[in-house]
């Protein structure tokens, strides 16, 4: 069915769940900062998640585990100064909820709170069901996000593709059905094998994103970083690159090295 295109100028929970009935893929990126969100926001991408990625990204950490709710909270607070139109959804780091729903309400109300964010992201399924729905019933917007788990590598071991025995699917697609009853309003599914993903996708309402999830999903992720070759020791099979920042910087920064040695720059024009 084709269905014109809304033109929305601000994106919210509701517009996402639009876009998922109307066939109109939605488009997510990571961003931890002003000036990137404000390019990511400026070039029309529908939701930034400030993601526990910037553990990796922003602080070299080997795992999401170590970011804290006060880092995230500074990251998310200069992504929502850049941004006039994209959906932004803060991740609420490992540490911040898994201990009871309580705690999870308050990490979740300090994120809205202190840094202006429109929605919190969790990890998880069943295990953090009360909590899931602490959070909503507070009038906090809730995106999912089950499949590979970042917070819980030391329990998976690797960052292998999730979900491809029987049992683990069957959990995942209950836990999907169980986000949508308890009312989330979006869902990620990181690195699980294609045609599952799209088993969820029909199998739900609410929008399914994916990384690592094929194309029968209503809208893509990935990281900023990632996709413009910023980071260049990560190469997954499902990463796109759509630009070699990586050289590009590497170049342009090698040439200033050379100038300033060379005493090319500041020129005649270029000072007082
Ligand atoms: O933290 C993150 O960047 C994420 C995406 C990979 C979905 O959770």
């Amino acid at each position: 069915m084709s269905v014109a295109k809304k033109d929305y100028k601000r994106i919210t929970t509701k517009s996402l769940i639009e876009m998922k009935a109307n066939g109109e893929k939605i488009s997510m990126l990571t961003a931890y900062d002003y000036t990137m969100a404000k390019i990511v926001d400026s070039a029309g991408v529908d939701v930034i998640l400030v993601g526990d990625s910037a553990s990796n990204v922003m602080a070299g950490h080997e795992t999401t585990l170590p970011i804290t709710l006060d880092q995230m909270i500074y990251h998310a607070s200069g992504v929502v100064r850049a941004i006039e139109r994209s959906l932004v959804v803060v991740d609420l780091p490992f540490g911040s909820y898994q201990s009871d729903p309580k705690e999870a309400l308050r990490s979740a109300i300090r994120i809205m709170k202190e840094s202006g964010g429109h929605a919190v992201k969790l990890e998880g399924g069943s295990e953090i069901k009360e909590s899931i729905k602490r959070i909503l019933n507070a009038g906090i917007p809730v995106m999912g996000h089950l499949g590979l788990t970042p917070q819980s590598i030391y329990k998976f071991g690797t960052y292998t593709v999730r979900a491809k025995e029987e049992e683990e699917a069957d959990k995942l697609i209950e836990d999907a059905k169980m986000l949508e009853r308890v009312g989330c309003f979006a869902l990620v599914l990181e690195k699980i094998p294609a045609k599952l993903a799209q088993k969820v996708a029909e199998s739900i309402s609410i929008p399914v994103i994916g990384i690592g999830a094929g194309s029968g999903v209503d809208g893509q992720v990935l990281v900023l970083h990632d996709m413009i070759g910023m980071t260049h020791e990560f190469s997954p099979r499902f990463l796109r690159r759509y630009m070699n920042l990586f050289e590009d910087m590497t170049a342009a920064i090698g040439q200033y090295v050379s100038d300033v040695k060379a005493v090319d720059f500041p020129n005649e024009n270029e000072q007082y």
